[in-house]
């Protein structure tokens, strides 16, 4: 029941007031976007009638996301990560950009600096008992012609849903590697099948996630940033069939088109040739990327990474 206590125009005169609209000085754009946050936000309280009491639990629900450095988990799971890639998908769209493999989230579990190699990697340092696993691909471009010397940074969670760095459980870059394409724009990585990933037990997110009834899980996935002179950076990430998450991701990441069937390989001359010693599944994943051109929307995000020391 909407408690109107107050008018729209008394709630609009408070957030101009507030945001300095009127006044000189200041960053005007800073100005515009808080007017119009605080605005909304005002409506919401006035609307849905919040008590002094739900304010301030929802004031220190955010700063105990910001303690625990939280945002970049919660922001993709209040789907607003894959908003942000919608509305890049219908700029690029206006723009007349077709073609290339489609994008999805980063999500916040990206190190930079990986160790980069030519052609191939080894992701795993051999000490998870998961299944082994090979990604192979090719990068090219709209044209299918093949893009040589793309850099093809991949990170994915191990067999317990873990990320390297984030966990603390393993070696610093285990399975996150930067593989450079050889002359047919070909990559391989050879790893371990990953595990979905939960939001921790004790995260305010999973608390969130409680609290709308949903559940904080995510499918498998493995996540990429593909980049190479004179194209557009490519984020996206591939998931497999058949997954129980596949369609529920909490964080909004699954794209129809990025859904991979793995390969199971069984014969033992394959599995000797692929350097394992016992079946292993392969995924198939090639990329489109898309030429860099003027008035193309921007698709390198500065955003702060950590590095593993
Ligand atoms: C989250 C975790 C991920 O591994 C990911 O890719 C995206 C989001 C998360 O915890 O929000
Ligand atoms: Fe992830």
């Amino acid at each position: 029941m909407p408690a109107n206590l107050m008018t729209k125009s008394q709630m609009k005169k408070l957030a101009e007031q507030a945001s300095g609209i009127g006044q000189p000085g200041g960053d005007a754009r800073v100005k515009e976007i808080t007017n119009r946050l605080l605005f909304r936000l005002m409506q919401v309280i006035d609307e849905c009638d919040v008590s002094m009491e739900e304010f301030w639990a929802g004031v220190g629900f955010i700063a105990q996301t910001a303690k625990n450095n939280e945002f970049g988990l919660l922001v993709p799971g209040v789907a607003l990560e894959h908003f942000l890639d919608l509305r890049l998908d219908e700029a690029d769209k206006k723009a007349g950009i077709k073609g290339g493999t489609l994008r999805t989230i980063e999500g916040p579990l990206y190190v930079a600096g990986a160790p980069l190699s030519k052609g191939e990697a080894r992701m795993d340092d051999g000490t998870d008992p998961g299944e082994p696993f090979v990604i192979e691909g090719r990068v090219q471009g709209e044209d299918g012609n093949i893009i040589a010397g793309a850099i093809v940074d991949i990170w994915h969670a191990n067999s317990k849903g873990g990320y390297s760095f984030i966990d603390g459980e393993q070696a610093p870059y285990n399975l996150r590697r930067r593989i450079e394409t050889d002359e047919k724009g070909g990559y391989l990585a050879r790893s371990i099948v990953p595990n979905g990933y939960g939001c921790p037990p004790e995260s305010c997110t999973r608390m969130a996630m409680n609290a709308l009834g949903r559940h904080a899980e995510r499918p498998a996935h493995v996540h990429f940033f593909i980049s190479a002179p004179g194209y557009r950076k490519l984020t996206t990430q591939f998931n497999f069939t058949g997954d129980k998450y596949l369609y529920s991701d909490f964080a909004f990441g699954t794209r129809e088109e990025l859904v991979v069937t793995l390969e199971r390989v069984t014969d033992s001359a394959a599995i000797r040739n692929a350097g394992f010693n016992r079946p292993f599944a392969k995924a198939t994943f090639d990329v489109t990327l898309t030429k860099e051109r003027a008035g193309a929307p921007k698709t390198e995000v500065a955003r702060e990474h950590v590095m593993a020391a």
